[in-house]
């Protein structure tokens, strides 16, 4: 068997993790989702979903893979619990069907670089995003945002992954202020601020049962919860330093990208009278890009912003291809490179029928049906099943005494599970309204 690989550094596996948690989820779907659900109101019920369940979720699967360094699947056997490796595999699946779609949107950012470069989209939000967002277009862009993907995962968790994100991380970050800054000069500022940041809780208590799986949902998504990913990442980690602490900076950082994202965006929303716009999969490429060719010198703004969103997506989309990729090179000892073309290759071709106008479908069945039972599946086993090893590990390397890690194993044990299982029972409401009211065909 070859040597199994590792992160170089701690920063490098804190880079990657990073880079897989901020994605479409935090400059895309964050603001948008925000603006549709009452703003402010929103706001709060993501944060606690964030911090409170979130992170230990987090925490859960950091100790999973480092305690097993093994790839999600096999992780399960290793620990001695083969019976569990269907919570493994239902999120690498999940993982694979989410990297189809995700790299269809990838597809729509690289279309709207080129519409930045060509000035496509000015003037005409909506006849670009029709041109880009269906149809071989799509397909093409599809193509090309996979196979960046594929070169980048084929290149190993040190040369490809590590140092992918080490670049782009701190791109996004810089560019992302200077988007913000920017924002602050518009007319409609303070208007996009006081929607973004003053909560108004009669909004909460009206539109609960809305608000919270909705809130839920994007915690988990933009965390890169429930598929393995984060076991995958942990697994490389060669020692044992503070869990608790690379997870407390992962969380921090990714929050603070998705509201900067909510910084850039909200002002530029006000400006141009589009901030309570309904969402939908095309609604924030076709408000942004309508509000670009409005503002002054919003051709070059563009250009950044789609860049940074090219960035985040695609240190997402290695992670998403990394968790079934690993699952095959540990398991079969098999050569990376094809194993990463192979899987690549076949999402490709399951992109396709999100590539001709199902984004909305698959998105909407990830969110609201495959992250919640992926989410329960581990939170059930490490707070049942696994619960001594899991508490040892996670004291392993951090200073948290054992009062803290007993509170995280109840926390693991019930909070978790009920917020999840109501969170699921919502969104199987609402994924099946959905279907029924014939909302994606
Ligand atoms: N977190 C990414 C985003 O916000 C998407 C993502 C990457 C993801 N890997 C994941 C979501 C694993 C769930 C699970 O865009």
């Amino acid at each position: 068997m070859a040597q199994r690989e590792t992160w170089t550094t701690r920063a490098g596996f804190i880079f990657a993790a990073v880079g897989s948690a901020v994605g479409l989820g935090n400059i895309w779907s964050f603001p948008f989702q925000t603006a549709s659900n009452g703003g402010a109101a929103f706001l709060v019920v993501y944060l606690l979903a964030v911090f409170l369940i979130g992170f230990p979720t987090m925490l859960i699967e950091f100790v999973i893979g480092r305690r097993s360094k093994q790839n999600a699947v096999s992780a399960f056997e290793e620990l001695g619990y083969g019976n569990w490796t269907i919570a493994g595999a239902t999120g690498v699946l999940a993982s694979f069907i989410t990297l189809s779609f995700y790299s269809v949107v990838g597809g729509w950012v690289i279309s709207y670089i080129v519409g930045s470069v060509t000035g496509g989209y000015l003037g005409n939000a909506s006849g670009y995003f029709g041109g880009v967002s269906s149809g071989l277009i799509a397909v093409g862009a599809h193509a090309l945002f996979i196979a960046i993907t594929i070169g980048i995962v084929a290149f190993g968790v040190a040369d490809g992954i590590e140092r992918a994100t080490k670049f782009m991380i701190p791109a996004i970050l810089v560019l992302l202020v200077g988007l913000a800054a920017w924002g602050a000069t518009l007319p409609g500022a303070a208007a996009g601020y006081s929607y973004y940041l003053s909560p108004d809780f009669s909004v909460i208590a009206s539109n609960f049962s809305s608000i919270v799986p909705n809130a839920m949902g994007q915690a988990f998504f933009t965390l890169s919860l429930g598929f393995g990913v984060m076991i995958a990442y942990a697994s490389y980690l060669g020692r044992d330093d503070s869990l608790p602490g690379d997870s407390a900076i992962i969380v921090i950082l990714n929050t603070v990208v998705a509201l900067l994202a909510g910084f850039a965006v909200f002002p530029i929303l006000a400006a141009t009278d589009t901030l309570t716009g309904s969402t939908g999969a095309g609604t924030a490429f076709i408000a942004l890009a309508g509000a670009f060719g409005q503002v002054p010198a919003g051709q070059v703004i563009g250009f950044v912003f789609f860049v940074v969103l090219l960035f985040a997506a695609l240190s997402s989309s290695i992670s998403l291809l990394e968790a079934p990729t690993s699952y095959i090179v540990d398991s079969r000892d098999t050569d990376r490179r094809t194993v990463a073309v192979g899987i690549g290759a076949v999402a490709f071709v399951l992109g396709i029928a999100p590539a001709y106008g199902y984004v909305g479908l698959f998105n909407d069945f990830v969110f609201n049906i495959m992250l919640p039972i992926a989410v329960l599946l581990i939170a059930l086993f490490a707070g049942w099943v696994a619960n001594r090893e899991a508490v040892d590990e996670l004291g392993r390397g951090s200073t948290l005494g054992e009062g803290a890690t007993t509170v995280w194993l109840w926390w693991v044990r019930i909070v978790v599970p009920i917020a999840v299982i109501v969170t699921l029972y919502l969104g199987v409401m609402n994924f099946g309204g959905n279907l029924l009211s014939g909302a994606y065909f």
